[in-house]
């Protein structure tokens, strides 16, 4: 039976190490990371995303900003406050929280954005980094990184002889995770809709990472035995055992069935999807030690 990595417990443990580097940085720079998000618009899911990483901000010791724009801002109103937060010094991270509405156009605001306050690091100079493998120079997207501190616990820093298998290509998570990976020594395929016999690619993974959006996609003999799985999917499913209407969160993976088989796995909720906002809280304060002219903590 795999050993069941507690993505909140790792997550907090993460939390705590951002908010000693905040004190240090406070006592030896006089400097408070501040972080600004930005929600565009009342979609439910994006405000109690943003209102989550407010409050993780705030509580990790950081100058915490939040933009509630309406729905119906302008892409020149949305441009303008991004240019003001570039200019702001006491601002070291910016996110935009996506989606935005669908009038606005997304990717020239997240381009606007300094690619040193990029801290979802969906600027193409920190994908550039990433995909060239400088890993010290830029921001790391967030879930990613989320994803190689569990991989990096398992297996240490250099995955040298691994194999490992990412199934998804997205800017987001398949391409920057896989250019992770390749960069600790293991040897990657990168899987995609187009992938023959999937099955037979993943059984050759001794890490596998599944980050689709396809609801228990990845079954137990798909894995190799003894494998390291990291689900990233979040898929809400039906789920009438609980009463009439209600759902439940699964990820891309069939956990129950691939727990007996894996060597360590991640479940959902409550694996990758907690490290996505503690390395949000990592990029800040990392942010900010690049600013003061001080070597940044490595998380
Ligand atoms: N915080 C978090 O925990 C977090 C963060 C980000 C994402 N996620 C979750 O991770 C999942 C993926 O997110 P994303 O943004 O990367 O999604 P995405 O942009 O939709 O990409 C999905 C990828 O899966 C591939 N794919 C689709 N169907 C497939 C199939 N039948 N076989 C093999 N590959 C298939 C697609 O291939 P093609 O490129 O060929 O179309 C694509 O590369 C979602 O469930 C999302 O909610 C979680």
């Amino acid at each position: 039976m795999g050993e069941i990595i507690d993505g909140r417990q790792v997550a907090a443990e993460v939390i705590e190490s951002v908010k000693a580097a905040t004190s240090v940085l406070e006592a030896t720079a006089s400097v408070t990371p501040g972080l600004a998000v930005i929600i565009v618009g009342d979609d439910p899911a994006s405000h109690a995303y943003v209102g989550a990483k407010s409050r993780m901000a705030k509580e990790c010791g950081f100058k915490s900003v939040q933009h509630t724009l309406p729905a119906e801002t302008t892409q020149a109103e949305l441009a303008n406050l991004v240019e003001t937060l570039n200019g702001d010094q006491s601002i070291h991270g910016i996110l935009v929280q996506l989606p935005l509405p669908k009038h606005l156009n997304c990717d020239p605001i997240i381009q606007s954005i300094l690619p040193e306050k990029d801290v979802d690091g969906l600027h193409v100079v920190n994908a550039g980094k990433v995909a060239t493998g400088d890993l010290d120079g830029g921001l790391v997207s967030c879930t990613p990184a989320g994803a190689m501190v569990f991989v990096r616990r398992v297996h240490g820093d250099d995955l040298s002889g691994l194999n490992a298998v990412v199934i998804g290509r997205s800017n987001l998570f398949g391409k920057p995770m896989s250019a992770l990976l390749l960069a600790a020594n293991a040897t990657v395929t990168t899987a995609h809709s187009r992938t023959r016999d999937l099955p037979a690619v993943c059984r050759n993974a001794d890490i596998l990472v599944a980050a689709v959006g396809r609801a228990e996609m990845v079954k137990a003999d798909w894995i190799k035995p003894g494998a390291t799985v990291i689900d990233v999917g979040i898929n809400r499913v039906p789920a009438p055992e609980k009463g009439e209407g209600k759902s439940r969160l699964v990820g891309d993976v069939a956990f129950e069935d691939a727990r007996q088989v894996a060597g360590v796995i991640t479940p959902v909720p409550g694996g990758v999807g907690p490290m996505t906002i503690a390395m949000l809280m990592a990029n800040t304060v990392k942010a900010a030690y690049r600013k003061a002219g001080v070597p940044p903590p490595k998380f």
